[in-house]
């Protein structure tokens, strides 16, 4: 396949940025998007110039490093994937795509492609664990018993990777979608109980600080997560901080 790629370059946060075209030939259907981006980078860094900077690690759809805003959509236009398992194969031989970075003021751009997400890292940081004593008392995995219910609920909240698709399709740049994955994933568990009332006060407070904006129920978010998260996730994120703020 021959492509246009028309790619937004910024040196750094504070340059204006600009879409630049570049031309690319002999692109394998069966080449990844970020293994499309590699073989222009070779091409680039060939002519002395600066390559395109664009975030990954597993390239396998389970770290969330990797991002991208393609024709206009997370993660471009295959559902249930991450950039990095997109393939050539969903776009034509002489498609022109558009590759963006994630937009929202709380993923400011650090270079063309690559957005500081460590808000995320903050918001875990504000209560998305479980405090458990290690110094050899340790229980028995399963001395709990667990509904099977809530423990597939839990698992498919779990499978939230982190990666932002969610604040970058929302129009109000919302992370509710990401914090009520981590607030539900103890929610569901007895081990989450304990600490339940300050995770969902400090992670939504930490949320508001980051300068996220709040859900309107468009439902854009689950539509682009490419891990299905559920919209159910923010309904009981929204309950579990009505319980938490009638305890305080
Ligand atoms: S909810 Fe989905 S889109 Fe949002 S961070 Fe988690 S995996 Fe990514
Ligand atoms: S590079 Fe890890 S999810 Fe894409």
């Amino acid at each position: 396949m021959n492509l246009t790629l028309k790619i937004w370059r910024q040196k750094n946060a504070s340059d204006k940025g600009k879409m630049v075209d570049y031309q690319i030939s002999d692109v394998s259907p069966d080449m990844s998007f970020l293994e499309m981006l590699d073989v222009l980078n070779d091409q680039i860094i060939t002519k002395g110039e600066e390559p395109v900077a664009f975030d990954h690690d597993c390239r396998e759809g389970i770290c969330g490093m990797c991002s991208l805003y393609i024709n206009g959509e997370a993660h471009g236009p295959d559902r249930g994937v991450t950039t990095c398992q997109l393939h050539m194969r969903k776009f034509k031989d002489g498609d022109t795509i558009y590759i963006e970075p994630f937009r929202a003021k709380a993923f400011p751009v650090i270079k063309d492609l690559v957005v500081d997400r460590s808000a995320f890292d903050r918001i875990q940081h504000a209560g998305g664990f479980i405090s458990v004593n290690t110094s050899g008392n340790t229980q028995d995995a399963n001395a709990i018993p667990i509904a099977k219910e809530a423990a597939d609920t839990a698992m498919d909240a779990a499978t939230c990777i982190g990666c932002g698709a969610c604040v970058a399709t929302c129009k109000n740049s919302s992370a509710m979608l990401f914090v009520g994955a981590k607030v539900s994933q103890y929610a569901l568990l007895p081990q989450g109980q304990v600490e339940a009332t300050d995770r969902v006060l400090n992670m939504v407070k930490q949320m508001d600080e980051e300068g996220f904006g709040n859900c309107t129920n468009t439902g854009a978010c689950e539509v682009e997560c490419p891990k299905g998260i559920s919209l159910e996730n923010i309904a009981r994120m929204n309950s579990e901080y009505l319980k938490a703020s009638l305890k305080g």
